[in-house]
């Protein structure tokens, strides 16, 4: 079996490693890196719980080679909250609307919702239902994740705002001190 060493970058952290070609991203992610968040619930490209964004977009990894992520960025539910442990807006929905029961699709519904939202900063709620129509829930019933999904638009782009005042008031109080 042949096998190469692949660099991908995950969650802003070069992970070095010696894989077989065959090797699935999901398993690069989970069982290389440890990034265990990241869940396999079919392996067979059915339920999304192991999604992930591959340079941005939003991907199934059991549907990828590790190779193919080789000097690529990757980011993984690990990778959402800050430093200090601020969550994500889209963590922050989930939580605030109860958008998860047994919590075995979460991760990779946050990641699609992630790649939506970047995409389209404030989508309809048949955009938001589209976008994540390739993830799986048994428990929930979806409207709860259309409902956090909602909040985490609303959230950012209310951040986005105040960034932007912010600033403009900082560029005038600039310019006020400038002779
Ligand atoms: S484990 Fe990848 S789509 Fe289900
Ligand atoms: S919360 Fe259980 S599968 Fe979605």
């Amino acid at each position: 079996m042949s096998s190469r060493s692949i660099t991908v970058t995950i969650n802003g952290e070069a992970v070095t490693r010696e894989v077989e070609d065959r090797t699935l991203l999901v398993h690069f992610v989970r069982e290389d890196a440890a990034l265990t968040g990241t869940h396999i619930g079919c392996d067979t490209t059915s339920c999304g719980a192991c999604t992930v964004l591959l340079e941005g977009v939003a991907v199934k990894s059991c549907t990828a080679f590790a190779v193919q992520a080789h000097g690529k960025s990757v980011e993984t539910i690990e990778g959402m909250a800050d430093a200090d442990g601020t969550l994500h807006p889209l963590q922050e929905g989930f939580w605030e609307k109860h958008g998860l029961q047994c919590g075995y699709c979460t991760p990779g519904m946050i990641m699609s919702a992630k790649h939506l939202l970047e995409k389209n900063p404030n989508p309809t709620e048949e955009e938001i239902r589209w976008g994540i129509s390739g993830n799986l829930c048994r428990c929930t019933g979806y409207n709860k994740i259309v409902e956090a999904i909602q909040y985490a638009a609303e959230k950012i782009n209310s951040q986005s705002a105040e960034n932007v005042g912010r600033n403009e008031d900082e560029a005038a109080a600039q310019q006020e001190v400038t002779p």
